[in-house]
């Protein structure tokens, strides 16, 4: 039994089901008996809720590697503070959102580079990076759909950003078949739970934080 956590992140175009699955898992793997961490990004912490606020409540057009920065520097503080202290301590974290996030979203819906982008999150996390990612994969207009109130200054963004920000998950996730799974997300939310349920059981025991025969369901 490996004594650090397990790291698991759910990403995803807005209204895709994230928040949704994370609640879902966190129960799972309570029910397993593991101690279970959450956090959002951006977010986290009190500074880098704060941070959320800046960049996502203000109308006032930002660069876009100053959005970049302003990202990293809030993942900084959940990675120090909240992510590795928790793994550290051998729970298992689940995040709604991480790095890869910056790459579909300052990467391929921005243009940013994304080498530079990949070599900035591997200096803001000092290379914390999870051992699975959800990928829940949505047609645009259905999360769109999904979505109630105020849209933040993100979801603004026209359409075509959002659709390279999809794309760019699914060839972010071709890149790194062993830790990505794609979810679909016009499935129910209890097929996309037991889906992804199925897969972190099998990460988990892979890892040694739980054994075969313990949990049948
Ligand atoms: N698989 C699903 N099928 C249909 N509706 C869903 C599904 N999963 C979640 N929903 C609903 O869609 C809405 C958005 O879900 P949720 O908040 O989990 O998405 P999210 O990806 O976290 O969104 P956001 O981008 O706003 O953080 C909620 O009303 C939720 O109940
Ligand atoms: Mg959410």
């Amino acid at each position: 039994m490996g004594r650090f956590g397990f790291f698991v992140t759910i990403e995803g175009i807005e209204g895709s089901g994230k928040s949704t699955l994370l609640y879902g898992l966190k129960e799972y793997v309570e029910s397993l008996g593991l101690e279970v961490v959450i956090t959002r990004e951006p977010g986290g912490t009190t500074f880098a809720e704060s941070v959320r606020q800046l960049i996502l409540h203000k109308d006032d057009d930002i660069d876009p590697w100053t959005e970049v920065f302003l990202l990293l520097a809030a993942r900084r503080e959940n990675v120090t503070k909240v992510i590795l202290p928790a793994l550290r301590d051998g729970k298992v974290v689940i995040s709604d959102r991480y790095t890869d996030s910056t790459l579909a979203y300052q990467g391929y819906g921005r243009g940013l580079p994304l080498k530079k982008l990949s070599l900035l999150n591997k200096m803001a996390t000092s290379k914390v990076f999870p051992r699975l990612t959800f990928i829940i994969d949505l047609p645009v207009e259905r999360g769109f759909g999904r979505k109630k109130g105020d849209l933040d200054r993100i979801e603004r963004e026209e359409l075509e950003f959002h659709e390279r920000v999809r794309n760019g998950y699914l060839l972010l996730a071709r890149k790194a078949k062993k830790r990505i799974k794609v979810l679909d997300g016009t499935k129910s939310p209890e097929e996309l739970l037991d889906e992804a349920k199925r897969i972190l059981k099998k990460a988990l025991i892979e890892k040694g934080k739980i054994r075969e025969k313990q949990y049948e369901g």
